[in-house]
């Protein structure tokens, strides 16, 4: 009979923190309801084959190819897949079908879940059973294609779910997110960008001014810190502010857009406790927190602006196998 598997990861916003955790500083995260979807079917054709809906692409490695394999958006998968087989010495031969919720290149952790999710797949078709740890070490093999300087934190949440307060080469501590959080929207400018080319911007800049630039980075790891404690304090006027803090810092360091920075102001002008960019930035998605009472008003202000706005709830599953 031939197997199959379906695995899904789910999608994150980074409450604040990006950039500066690529260069150790601390970060938070969480998990949305947004998911990624991987259908694994057995075949006995001797390859890899892998499809995305919706990017409308495909790539095909036979197992026992001497040629390297063909690169497309696809390749970072296959690599994560291989790095998976080659652990194993195993030569499975298999059909991977992708399909995904989470908008591609606009901050929200697309290209981490896509390989989290097909390397749990493949890894529980070969061994019955979810080793995330082993999940999350294969798709590192693809986010360092992506992007060469990843800290690790789309991979970590895509994984494990939940939220988290995540530095690098540290153990990510889980945080529990009192129940009367106010809502998170994810506000998309709908310009796609690169994280590598974003990452190698601030990299640049950080090199060419680190006097300058090094507190900065600095400052969004302090300012971490004390949103993390302003959750504990179930201060949410204080976490906002920290929100809206950390983009103008982001700002500072080269990644903001026009763009974002019309919807933090919008946002705020209309109640949103604070709002950000999300992610690298430099275009994607913004986020904003604000009490229920608000989220109509502030909804309806970023559409009139032509903004997409949707509110999204923090998801708990990470990697799971929907179906085996
Ligand atoms: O835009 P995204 O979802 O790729 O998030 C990138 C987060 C960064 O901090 C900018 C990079 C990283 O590796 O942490």
């Amino acid at each position: 009979m031939t197997r199959e598997i379906l695995s899904s990861a789910p999608a994150k916003v980074i409450l604040c923190g990006e950039h500066a955790v690529v260069y150790g500083e601390p970060a938070l995260v969480t998990a949305i309801n947004l998911k990624a979807y991987c259908r694994l079917i057995e075949t006995d054709t001797g390859k890899i084959e892998i499809t995305s809906r919706n990017l409308g692409k495909s790539i095909s490695y036979a197992l026992d190819s001497k040629e390297r394999p063909p690169r497309n958006e696809l390749y970072p998968i296959l690599r994560s897949l291989l790095h998976i087989l080659n652990k194993f010495d195993e030569r499975v031969s298999a059909r991977i079908e992708i399909s995904s919720e989470i908008p591609v290149s606009a901050g929200l952790g697309s290209s981490a879940a896509v390989p989290v999710a097909c390397s749990a797949a493949l890894y529980y078709f070969i061994n019955g059973k979810l080793d995330r740890e082993a999940v999350m070490e294969a798709a590192r093999e693809a986010e360092k294609i992506v992007h060469g300087r990843p800290s690790g934190i789309d991979t970590m949440i895509a994984t494990f779910g939940g939220v988290y307060a995540y530095r690098k080469f540290e153990e990510p501590i889980k945080i529990d997110v009192p129940r009367d959080f106010p809502k998170i929207l994810v506000i998309d400018t709908g310009i796609k960008r690169s994280t590598g080319a974003l990452v190698e911007k601030v990299r640049r800049l950080k090199e060419k001014y680190p006097k300058v630039i090094d507190p900065v980075i600095h400052a969004i790891g302090r300012l971490t810190i004390e949103a993390i404690y302003a959750i504990f304090d179930r201060d949410y006027e204080r976490l906002g502010e920290l929100l809206t803090l950390n983009h103008r810092l982001l700002s500072t360091i080269g990644v903001s857009h026009e763009q974002l920075d019309l919807i933090v102001k919008t946002a705020i002008e209309n109640g949103a406790l604070g709002a950000k960019l999300t992610g690298a930035g430099g275009g994607g998605c913004a986020i904003a927190i604000c009490y229920e009472e608000h989220v109509e008003r502030v909804t309806n202000a970023l559409k009139v602006r032509g903004f997409r706005c949707f509110s999204v709830n923090v998801s708990e599953d990470g990697v799971i196998i929907e179906r085996k």
